[in-house]
């Protein structure tokens, strides 16, 4: 059974570990792996703007807003494309439902496109880089 729960400190390595997942990373604006003393203390000020999505009260997921309060979405690789990414958004965009919701999808993220299209959200911009390196 899936449900979203609050974001408390036990998730904090989940999200993690979910956040330099190869893929995510390759679909994410940075490539960095990210550090257990730097998540912590970058939770320790973001908790809050996280929820975890558990089957049978296991994490299977995330979403919230980074930093520059775009949204962040991941779900782990082997339950991917069973509508847990929907689930999450949908529930955040009612969670969320009286602020501006944003995020940056890379075009080479199909499954991310289709999943914030699914979710009601319109595409207003394209973000044009120097180099295909950047
Ligand atoms: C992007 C991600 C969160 C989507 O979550 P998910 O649980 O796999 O997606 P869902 O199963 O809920 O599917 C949502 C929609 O996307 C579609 N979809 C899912 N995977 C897809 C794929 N690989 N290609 C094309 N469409 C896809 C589904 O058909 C569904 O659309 P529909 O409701 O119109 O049928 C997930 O693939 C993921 O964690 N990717 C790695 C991290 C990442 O890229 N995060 C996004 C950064 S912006």
């Amino acid at each position: 059974m899936l449900e979203i729960v609050r974001n408390k400190p036990q998730y904090w390595e989940f999200i993690r570990h979910l956040k330099n997942d190869e893929t995510a990373r390759t679909n994410s604006m940075s490539d960095h792996m990210i550090q257990v003393g730097e998540h912590r203390a970058y939770m320790s000020v973001h908790n809050d703007k996280y929820y975890i999505c558990l089957n049978n009260s296991i994490p299977v997921g995330y979403v919230g807003r980074n930093a520059q309060d775009y949204i962040s979405v991941a779900v782990i690789s082997g339950n991917r494309g069973k509508g847990i990414g929907k689930y999450m958004l949908q529930y955040f965009r009612e969670q969320m439902s009286t602020q501006k919701l944003r995020a940056i999808v890379s075009l080479e993220n199909p499954a991310s496109l289709k999943l914030f299209e699914a979710c009601g959200f319109i595409k207003k911009y394209y973000i044009f880089e120097g180099d295909e390196n950047d």
